[in-house]
């Protein structure tokens, strides 16, 4: 990993790292995912030659440069979703610090909103955001889903009484096959199997 890179995911842990510390309002904190599952979402979109990504929820950018590694790698991008403003400005000022701008789009509103005029095939989505609406993210997107595409889902371990349901539903959903990985906030892993 080169070294702007390196230092814009360092500088964005040590931020999260400092604002647990200090308490600060959940409002106000970066949120970053775990910096492990960071790397087992890294290591899973690599192996799988994720090429178009699709993230939903950005913040300052944490989970996105990850994403955004594996997009350059294949040539593709990764499209980010953020509904607040200013952290979409914020976290694309950390893209151009780690060198990244050009693999990513960030779609500046409401995923459920912004992602339906999205049409393009999708080999990864990533969710992170509100708990309650992780079936909807999902449905959004489910079409543009070929097989042996993946679905990653964060808070499954750390929210799973709210995400029971979703989680019900991609374990026992006909298309997919689905585990739970108790890493960080716990990661749910799914993959498309067939139409
Ligand atoms: C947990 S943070 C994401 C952390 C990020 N993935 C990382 O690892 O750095 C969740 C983000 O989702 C955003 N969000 C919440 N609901 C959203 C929605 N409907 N569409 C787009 N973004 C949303 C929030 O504003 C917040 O910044």
């Amino acid at each position: 990993m080169e070294p702007a890179v390196f230092n814009t995911l360092t500088e964005l842990e040590m931020r999260d790292e400092r604002e647990r510390m200090q308490n600060a309002p959940v409002s106000e904190r970066i949120l970053a995912l775990d910096p492990e599952a960071a790397k087992l979402l890294y290591i899973t979109a690599l192996g799988a030659h994720a090429k178009n990504i699709v993230e939903v929820g950005t913040n300052r950018g944490y989970s996105t440069i990850w994403l955004a590694l594996v997009a350059r790698q294949y040539g593709g991008k990764v499209t980010t979703c953020e509904i607040d403003p200013a952290r979409a400005e914020e976290a694309r000022g950390y893209f151009e610090k780690a060198g990244l701008s050009d693999y990513i789009d960030i779609l500046v509103g409401d995923a459920r909103e912004t992602l339906r005029s999205f049409s393009e095939p999708v080999d990864l989505l990533f969710i992170d955001a509100v708990k309650d609406h992780y079936e909807t993210y999902f449905d959004v997107i489910y079409k543009q889903l070929g097989v042996g595409s993946l679905v990653i889902a964060d808070n499954a371990v750390s929210h799973g009484d709210e995400l029971l349901d979703y989680i019900m539903y991609v374990q026992n959903h006909p298309n997919l096959e689905s585990v739970t990985v108790p890493l960080g906030s716990g990661l749910e892993i799914s993959v498309k199997t067939g139409e």
